[in-house]
């Protein structure tokens, strides 16, 4: 009976519409937002501060392998910490997501660098001391390459390494940091890594006969829970906010009753949205590799009340065309990004309506747009900050929005051809000078606005 249904369910929903909006009716600008709605900018520590800085990262040690793009020291951040607050003024935000590098903390197995984790502790005082909320993220993509080399997320029993870091992070930075995200992005992660293999571990698996792709979002899922368990029972951790940053990358078929489509979109579905959904939901992980008819899920109850928020992190969806299967992913009459995906703001709309069956407040911890020509990135934050507000008038619980980015920085696989910044850096110039760039005048505006 519960296959019947299954698949009725499913066959049903080869049918429901993919959301778009009329903007020609639309004025985005008409939008204003309660003054407690937290207005803030994203970045990750290797991607501002490269592999000079984090040298005993897997990153670092994957750059010097592989052909990938150098980070080099990427915009310097480590050594201008002054510098990036003074960007983050400027655009007179409340809030900094940033993530603590592990690497730089754990270089070596057991071995803690505590000037590192000094710094750490003075940049927070300082962001609080300007009126600026950390939001600090544990896990953004990289780990120690000897964490690496025990097997990663792989085993399970590797996760008390992270719980350690985690713990010691916390301890050392929980007076000044009230949000915490655990891991960002657990999805994309083993997408990245264990499907296409463009980020380390590098490993090609067939999408429908990917069993280890599971079995590592399954440990990830399970290490953001032993994680928040740990730090709750820290001084400072019930008064703590820890959530996970989850992506949601919906994928749409391109055909409306393509069988093929119909199928890839349902795996890519499974496990780059809903199986992260069901574990923490229900404590039901849902694998993306399975038979046919083939229903077996893993069980973890223990997932279930573990998040204090969701950190939701958006930019477009993949509209997947059987003819173009590695192609670009837009429909007739998108507009265009330097990546392969199109602006799309009713995804926003989609995803936040998504993540909103966790019941837990959410905050967009990602949102911006890849434009190097600044073409686009006003007319984007226009329709992705409308999308949120029609959430919010629909009753959706966000509580913020952190664009992705404050500056231009190193794009993982992509290098530095990707532009998400609202500051254009000088990649020239070792001191890479910051320069607002016209598109970011709008998020500016709506951030004085807000606050006024
Ligand atoms: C990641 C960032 C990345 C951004 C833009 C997100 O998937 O968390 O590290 O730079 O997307 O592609």
């Amino acid at each position: 009976m519960k296959k019947i249904f299954l698949l009725l369910t499913s066959f049903v929903s080869i049918f429901a519409q993919e959301m778009r909006w009329n903007w020609a009716e639309i004025d985005p600008t008409q939008v204003s937002f309660a003054k407690d709605f937290l207005w803030g900018v994203a970045v990750s520590e290797y991607q501002i501060s490269g592999a000079r800085h984090c040298a005993a990262s897997n990153w670092a040690a994957w750059e010097e392998r592989n052909k990938v793009p150098r980070a080099g020291a990427a915009c310097n951040h480590w050594d201008s910490l002054e510098e990036t607050i003074t960007c983050i003024k400027q655009l007179g935000v409340k809030a900094f997501r940033f993530s603590v590098e592990w690497s730089l903390i754990e270089p070596e197995k057991g071995t803690f660098d505590l000037t590192a984790l000094g710094r750490y502790r003075d940049f927070c005082r300082r962001l609080k001391e300007e009126g600026v909320v950390p939001m600090v993220t544990l896990h953004h993509f990289t780990h120690p390459q000897w964490f690496e080399e025990l097997g990663g997320f792989e085993k399970l029993a590797n996760i008390r390494h992270f719980v350690r870091f985690s713990e010691i992070v916390f301890d050392a930075l929980q007076d000044y940091v009230p949000f915490w995200c655990t891991i960002n992005e657990p999805g994309v992660y083993v997408l990245q890594g264990y499907i296409r293999g463009v980020y380390p571990p590098g490993e090609n698996n067939t999408p429908f006969f990917a069993p280890k792709a599971d079995r590592v979002l399954y440990n990830l899922c399970r290490a953001h829970v032993a994680v928040y368990n740990a730090l709750k029972k820290r001084p400072g951790g019930s008064e703590s906010q820890i959530g996970i940053v989850h992506n949601i990358l919906q994928f749409d078929t391109y055909h409306k009753n393509n069988w093929l489509e119909k199928m890839v979109c349902r795996y890519f579905n499974t496990l780059m949205n809903d199986a992260v959904l069901g574990f923490f939901d229900k404590g039901v992980f849902k694998k993306a590799t399975r038979l046919p008819f083939d229903s077996s899920k893993w069980i973890y109850p223990e997932a279930v009340g573990t998040l204090d928020f969701i950190g939701l992190n958006y930019y477009s969806h993949v509209v997947w065309n059987y003819q173009q299967p590695q192609g670009e992913s837009y429909r007739e009459g998108d507009i265009r990004t330097d990546m392969q995906y199109a602006l799309y703001p009713e995804g926003l709309y989609r995803a936040i309506d998504t993540v909103s069956v966790l019941n837990v407040p959410i905050y967009i911890t990602e949102n911006g747009a890849p434009d190097k020509h600044d073409v686009i990135r006003e007319q984007w934050t226009q329709r992705y900050t409308y999308a949120m507000h029609k959430a919010l008038e629909d009753g959706y619980d966000v509580r913020g929005f952190f664009y992705w980015s404050l500056m231009d920085n190193y794009e993982w696989n992509e290098g530095y051809e990707m532009k998400f910044g609202l500051f254009e850096v000088d990649f020239a110039n070792p001191l890479c000078p910051k320069k607002l760039r016209d598109g970011a005048r709008y998020y500016v505006d709506l951030v004085k606005k807000t606050y006024q």
